[in-house]
């Protein structure tokens, strides 16, 4: 059934665990998302990127119809949401095309810029009954930018800084930077767990991962202990679409049929999805 990412997120903060949530760019996405989850036996957030509805020549209604219809009819809860919104003429057509939440992410902004467009989206949201997270500190390697220096003291969350920003801003969840990085094709990301735990005692409000793609298990099952409640992956669905749809070609040159290399590109995804899930559920060592 479709529900809403606040329920999803509240629920896993209760049980100190987390939520899952995939940037869905294709129908095959949306798909292997849910078989996934539903063979894991758990929730699973679908998510939309600014990035992938630029990609649907900005058009964000095909998909999101695609994966209501795909939650409606899903054996988990699933729950939709907006990712990584810049634009506000974006941001306002978030309710009316099925999302119950949004990432409104002005992290490129100097504090006081982020804070007061980040204060507006708010503001703007909760009069709609969504659920919203924002960032501060930059998770690198967003739009195809290269990874941020993992010591670059920008790149991190400030926790004290962090505390203002949520209380001011009146955001439901935050998203830190706390050593991860978008579009790693490698799981090589070392955490700072010191400065999670920080965090995570200076906030009330649920924190989230990104650039999860590039973090190995190990670190990502301390995350959750550490308070991680949302871990958003993206990279890491598309490593497995494409891997496969390479490997099948390649042995099979002459197929023209779309489904014959999609069939073995989701079926990877939806391995991608059971295996991540079933690790954030992985007690901490
Ligand atoms: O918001 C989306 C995630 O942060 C995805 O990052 O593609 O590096 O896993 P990733
Ligand atoms: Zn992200």
């Amino acid at each position: 059934p479709l529900v809403t990412t606040g329920e999803l997120v509240t629920r896993a903060a209760a049980a100190r665990s987390a939520v899952a949530a995939f940037n869905i760019i294709t129908l095959e996405h949306i798909e292997a998302v849910v078989a996934g989850a539903e063979a894991a036996g758990a929730p699973v957030v679908l998510q939309v990127s600014q990035n992938a509805v630029k990609f649907r020549h900005g058009r964000m209604l095909p998909l999101a119809r695609a994966a209501v219809a795909a939650a409606e009819q899903a054996a988990v809860p699933v729950a939709l949401h907006l990712d990584h919104v810049q634009s506000d003429v974006l941001l306002r057509q978030t309710a009316d095309a099925g999302f119950s939440s949004v990432m409104y992410d002005a992290s490129r902004l100097p504090y006081a810029e982020n804070l007061a467009a980040t204060r507006n989206a708010a503001d703007w949201a909760h009069a709609q009954g969504l659920w919203i997270e924002a960032e501060l500190g930059q998770v690198g390697g967003k739009h195809g930018r290269p990874p941020l220096d993992a010591h670059a003291s920008g790149a991190r969350t400030d926790p004290a800084e962090a505390r203002a920003f949520v209380a001011d801003s009146g955001v439901d969840a935050l998203a830190v930077a706390i050593g991860s990085s978008h579009a790693m094709t490698t799981r090589t990301a070392t955490l700072d767990h010191g400065l999670l735990e920080r965090l995570a005692a200076a906030l009330d409000v649920p924190l989230v991962l990104h650039g999860s793609s590039g973090v190995p298990d190990g670190e990502l099952v301390a995350a959750v202990a550490g308070g991680i409640t949302k871990v958003n992956f993206g990279t890491a669905l598309n490593i497995a679409l494409t891997g496969a749809v390479r490997e099948f070609l390649t042995a099979r040159p002459e197929a023209v049929d779309p489904r014959l290399y999609l069939s073995a590109g989701r079926e990877a995804m939806v391995g991608a999805v059971t295996g991540i899930i079933r690790t954030l559920a992985r007690p901490a060592p």
